[in-house]
């Protein structure tokens, strides 16, 4: 990015976010200090996507340490708090994953917390260059020799991890090869991730981009003018299938029906083994004013009630493969994580002095 942005950062004292509610119109950051605040960002999508949620999930345990020792808590009330950020939002695993990898080291004391939430940002930074390479090469290894068009559904990139992103990791690897002709960013509604966030960052990258209208996308697949779709995951069962930001299962049948690779870019945190399919993932359901009105105004009728399911489940069948940091996976190919359980034992960072 030519803008410096960083996502997610942490400062010795806050954790620094980039408000992604107010992006692209002004880059602004939140300076979080308690875990009142962090609760809602996350609530609010301030700091959003898979990855980085596990990055807030980590240091929100800081901050709750933090708090603890500057207010006088005890540690029940310490707990309820690190409880409280780890059900801020329920379906991207990597929120709790992230709380759950630092819990354990709070007995250790503030410093060695703090150094365990750094590692995890690291291997975040860390993994998405790993899985912009493996991806970048399957889909090379996969598709006809030439600058792709490339589809993507919401927002993967940069602003959704603590490193480059993980799909759009991929592009930007491919990108950097001279292989991407065209990305076609599906606007994601109704929080409009994909024109609000994927075009920012695809454009300050220099990476040629159209914003389509969700409901266009089928029918851009079909029409031949997609040669790949590449998106993120929010959790992955055992068995591969995988949950990401409603409307993904559409282009993934889309793909299915035209013949066209599927690839999901996500870290092994991402990865629910304790979920053996997808039927078993929560998926989150937001407030019905996100889709009842538009721009501020009600378009609904008064008195006509929202379903507003924020992520849909792709069957395992219809991934073509998962690019991790450790390889690819095919998945509809039958090889799903809880066949390959070797390829989850990324090397963590491990901080100096623990
Ligand atoms: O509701 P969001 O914006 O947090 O949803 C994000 C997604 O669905 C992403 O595709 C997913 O988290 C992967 S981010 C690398």
């Amino acid at each position: 990015m030519t803008t410096d942005v960083r996502t997610i950062a942490w400062t010795g004292d806050a954790l620094r976010l980039l408000d992604q509610t107010v992006l692209p119109a002004r880059v602004e950051h939140l300076e979080v200090r308690d875990v009142d605040a962090l609760v809602d960002a996350i609530r609010r999508l301030a700091v959003r996507g898979a990855p980085a949620l596990g990055v807030a999930g980590a240091f929100g345990v800081v901050l709750a340490v933090r708090q603890a020792g500057r207010e006088g808590w005890d540690g029940a009330a310490r707990d309820a708090a690190i409880a409280r950020v780890r059900e801020a939002r329920p379906t991207a695993v990597n929120l709790a994953a992230g709380v759950d990898r630092v819990r354990p080291r709070v007995p250790a004391g503030l410093a060695a917390v703090e150094a365990e939430a750094r590692a995890v940002l690291a291997e975040g930074v860390r993994a998405d260059r790993a899985i912009g390479g493996h991806g970048a090469d399957w889909l090379e290894s996969r598709c006809p020799d030439r600058p792709l068009r490339l589809l993507t559904h919401c927002n993967a990139g940069a602003l959704a991890t603590a490193g480059r992103g993980t799909a759009l990791g991929v592009v930007r690897e491919l990108h950097a090869r001279n292989r991407v002709e065209v990305v076609y960013a599906d606007e994601t509604r109704p929080l409009l991730q994909g024109s609000r966030l994927t075009a920012w960052e695809l454009h300050e990258a220099g990476i040629p981009c159209v914003v389509q209208a969700d409901a266009a996308a089928a029918s851009t697949i079909m029409r031949g003018l997609v040669d790949a779709a590449v998106i993120g995951a929010d959790r992955i069962a055992a068995n591969g299938d995988t949950a990401n930001k409603i409307g993904s299962l559409g282009v993934a049948l889309a793909c299915a029906a035209a013949g066209i690779p599927l690839l999901v870019a996500a870290p092994w945190s991402t990865v629910d083994r304790a979920v053996p399919d997808g039927g078993r993932i929560p998926i989150e359901e937001r407030p019905g004013d996100e889709i009842l009105a538009f721009g501020g105004t009600r378009t609904a009728p008064d008195g006509v009630p929202a379903f507003n399911p924020a992520f849909d489940v792709t069957p395992a069948r219809f991934v073509t493969a998962l690019a991790t940091e450790t390889g690819v996976l095919e998945i509809s190919a039958g090889d799903t994580p809880e066949r390959r359980p070797q390829l989850a034992e990324p090397v963590p960072v491990r901080p100096a002095h623990l």
